[in-house]
C-alpha cells in the first residue's frame, strides 16, 4: 500500500513577519520545510513527493542543490494563488506528468508543520487507505468556542463543543478525487481552506483520525518556539 505525498510551500506567509516564507526559517540545524519532508523522505510507504514552490523561489532551489540533492523523488510543482491552487497544480502534475493512477491515495501536508510524528503518519495511513471519501488528522477542540455577531466582536452564541475537532494535515485521499473536489471548489468560487472542504463540497465526509496536538501550524513568531521544544523533546 503505496501512496505519495504533496507539500503546498508556495506562501508568504506574511504573519510571521520574517524576511522570508515561514518555510524557510531556521529551525533546530534546518529549515522548517525540511523537518517537514524529512517525516515522508524515509518512509516506506511514500512514493514520491511533488512540493508546490512559488516561482522564482531562490530558498528551495538552494534546497535541492545541496541538503535534498540525493533524493530523487522529490519533485516540484509550480504555486498558485490559494493553497487550493498550489495543491490542485501539483496534483494535476502528479496524474499528467509522472502518469500516477487516479485511484492512488495522496496526502498533502503543509510545509509549515515541521512536528508531524512518524506515529500520526502510520495511524492515518492505517485507517485512511480503505477509506475512499478520505481521511484527515485532527484533534478535539478543548477551549470554549464563540460564534461573533455579523460584523461585530460580541458574542452571538457559544458553539456546540461537543463534536467539534480542530483540521490538522496531513489530508488523505484518491488522486482522481481530490482532483475533482478541488476544482469543482474553485469553479464554484468556494472557500477551500483545506483538502477536506472540498471534499465536504463534493458530497463526501472524510474520517477525522486522531493525531498529536503538537503538530502544529507555524503562522506566528511565537509557534517557532513551540516547535523547537517539540522538535528537541522528540529528538531525545
Ligand atoms: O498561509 P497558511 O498557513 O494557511 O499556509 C498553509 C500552507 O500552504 C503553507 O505551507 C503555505 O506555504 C502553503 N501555501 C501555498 N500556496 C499559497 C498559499 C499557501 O502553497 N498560495
Amino acid at each position: 500500500n503505496k501512496c505519495w505525498v504533496v507539500i503546498p510551500a508556495a506562501g508568504v506567509g506574511a504573519r510571521m513577519q520574517a524576511d522570508r516564507p515561514k518555510q524557510y526559517l531556521p529551525l533546530v540545524g534546518k529549515t522548517v520545510i525540511e523537518h517537514t519532508l524529512a517525516c515522508f523522505l524515509e518512509h516506506p510507504a511514500v512514493v514520491g513527493i511533488v512540493v508546490a514552490i512559488s516561482e522564482g523561489d531562490p530558498y528551495w532551489a538552494e534546497l535541492t542543490a545541496t541538503t535534498l540533492s540525493e533524493w530523487e523523488n522529490v519533485y516540484t510543482a509550480p504555486g498558485g494563488r490559494e493553497r487550493a491552487d498550489s495543491v490542485l497544480n501539483a496534483l494535476d502534475y502528479l496524474a499528467n506528468t509522472l502518469q500516477v493512477n487516479a485511484d492512488t491515495s495522496v496526502l498533502v501536508h503543509d510545509a509549515a508543520r515541521p512536528c508531524l510524528s512518524r506515529p500520526d503518519v502510520d495511524k492515518l495511513l492505517a485507517e485512511g487507505m480503505e477509506e475512499t471519501a478520505g481521511a484527515i488528522l485532527a484533534v478535539p477542540v478543548r477551549d470554549t468556542m464563540k460564534r461573533a455577531q455579523l460584523d461585530t466582536q460580541r458574542i452571538a452564541h457559544t458553539e456546540e463543543r461537543n463534536g467539534l475537532w480542530h483540521a490538522l494535515t496531513p489530508q488523505m485521499a484518491r488522486l482522481g478525487v481530490l482532483q475533482d473536489a478541488l476544482t469543482h471548489a474553485l469553479q464554484m468560487g468556494l472557500s477551500v481552506t483545506d483538502e477536506a472542504s472540498a471534499l465536504e463540497q463534493f458530497g463526501l465526509h472524510p474520517i477525522l483520525v486522531e493525531g498529536d496536538a503538537r503538530n502544529i501550524k507555524i503562522t506566528r513568531p511565537a509557534d517557532l518556539a513551540l516547535a523547537t521544544f517539540f522538535l528537541m523533546e522528540a529528538a531525545n
